[in-house]
């Protein structure tokens, strides 16, 4: 997509098609018009696994994993610092110790060696995520994982078409999550799909998205459970816990749509970053997130570091939209230098009784934990991929350009 003018428009106009097809059935208890069993069956096939679990949304998609996989109270699951705080909130939501580990300082993924030197006899789960749309270095991980029988769960919220060494991201982990919240390639608004090849792990998955419902199955749809088991007075429902995490038919009526261009919007993102950098390569004070070789960064943001110690990342910002740019983000707070953590570990020096099964266990979330990326965060700078329209991100590099000539 390179050249003239590309716009794609912001919504699938299949959508509107397959919404419609929703509303003239309606909404009935025990049937549909098939929406969620379509998606979840081809992105599955798309990513590469055999079984997919729609959700609201994808922090819910990473709860159901841990609860499938048996992750509970006093297990640690590893993650890295540089990821929005869903990451670590599904460990915590199933009373499980996040860990959260260091980035490398090139690609700022979860660095390998990082890892390798948190696994306890307590570690159950990994949970490295594709950030700003880059696979983390995936096979050794899987290696850490299978040697010291962990369960690996792709974070792939913001990770659609990456590959890594010629597999697409998503395919490789015995779990992929994905987000379809509205910044994302794939949008429904909010919502996510969680995917899986192994038959026990897939109908634990989504039996904890789906209340813990007896007799439901891992076939593509199958949120509900038979009309004519339902009705009976006898009937014993709930053989496990699970939460209430599906998504709505209608929404998956757009995701739908919405996978049946991925190709284009996945290639409008490239679009995007290839703008913003050709902008960057000029400037000797911006460094990208490394994509080492073999790597295909899905750019969910094209990501940078500011170098020069002069320049005051707001500066960059106010000058950036004063030009007429449409802004950029910073980079989250590291993980674990959330507020929530801190609280959290005063709550359980206050009161140890209340969590016996963090007291003595949650690591002190505090500044030092992930000196690389605590370092690195500041002076990050998200510069945005999600234009549907080839002249507004040209016009944007351009302005952005003119933006780095002020400071050099
Ligand atoms: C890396 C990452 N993980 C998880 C999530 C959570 O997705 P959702 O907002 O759909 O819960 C997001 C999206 O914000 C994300 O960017």
């Amino acid at each position: 997509m390179t050249g003239r003018q590309k716009r794609i428009p912001r919504v699938a106009p299949q959508a509107y098609e397959y919404v419609r097809q929703v509303l003239d059935f309606g909404f009935h208890n025990a049937h549909s018009v098939g929406m969620t069993g379509r998606l979840e069956r081809q992105w599955a096939e798309r990513f590469g696994h055999t079984y997919g679990i729609a959700h609201c949304n994808g922090t819910a998609t990473m709860q159901s994993a841990l609860l499938a996989a048996g992750v509970g109270v006093g297990d640690e699951v590893i993650v890295p610092a540089f990821t929005v705080f869903s990451t670590p909130a599904a460990v915590l939501q199933c009373n499980a110790v996040p860990i959260v580990v260091d980035v490398d300082p090139d690609t700022w993924t979860m660095s390998v060696e990082a890892v390798r030197q948190h696994i306890t006899p307590r570690t159950r789960a990994l949970i490295p995520v594709s950030i700003c749309g880059l696979p983390p270095d995936l096979d050794p991980l899987m290696q850490l994982a299978q040697t010291h029988d962990l369960v690996l769960i792709e974070d792939n919220a913001q990770c659609v078409l990456g590959e890594y060494h010629g597999r697409v991201a998503g395919s490789i982990g015995h779990f992929a999550s994905f987000s379809f919240q509205a910044s994302k390639t794939v949008t429904c608004g909010d919502g996510g799909i969680l995917i899986c090849s192994d038959d026990t792990l897939a109908l634990a998955a989504r039996k904890a998205a789906t209340l813990g419902f007896k007799d439901l199955s891992v076939k593509p749809g199958s949120t509900v459970v038979s009309e004519q088991l339902r009705c009976q007075p006898d009937y014993q429902r709930h053989d496990c816990l699970g939460w209430n995490q599906r998504l709505p038919e209608i929404a998956c009526a757009v995701a739908l749509a919405e996978l049946e261009r991925i190709e284009e919007l996945a290639a409008m993102r490239t679009y995007c970053a290839q703008a913003w950098q050709r902008v960057v390569s000029d400037c000797s004070w911006l460094v990208p997130q490394k994509t080492p070789d073999g790597y295909l960064n899905a750019y969910w943001t094209y990501t940078v570091r500011i170098l020069r110690d002069d320049i005051v990342w707001a500066d960059l910002l106010s000058t950036f939209i004063e030009l007429g740019g449409d802004g950029f983000y910073g980079s989250y707070q590291p993980a674990h230098l959330e507020p929530v953590f801190a609280s959290l570990n005063a709550a359980v020096d206050r009161t140890p009784e209340r969590y016996p099964h963090f007291a003595g266990r949650l690591p002190r979330y505090e500044r030092g934990l992930c000196p690389v990326w605590e370092s690195i965060q500041p002076r990050i700078v998200m510069l945005k991929t999600n234009y549907f329209d080839t002249d507004d991100v040209d016009r944007q590099a351009d302005l952005f350009a003119q933006t780095l000539q002020r400071f050099s």
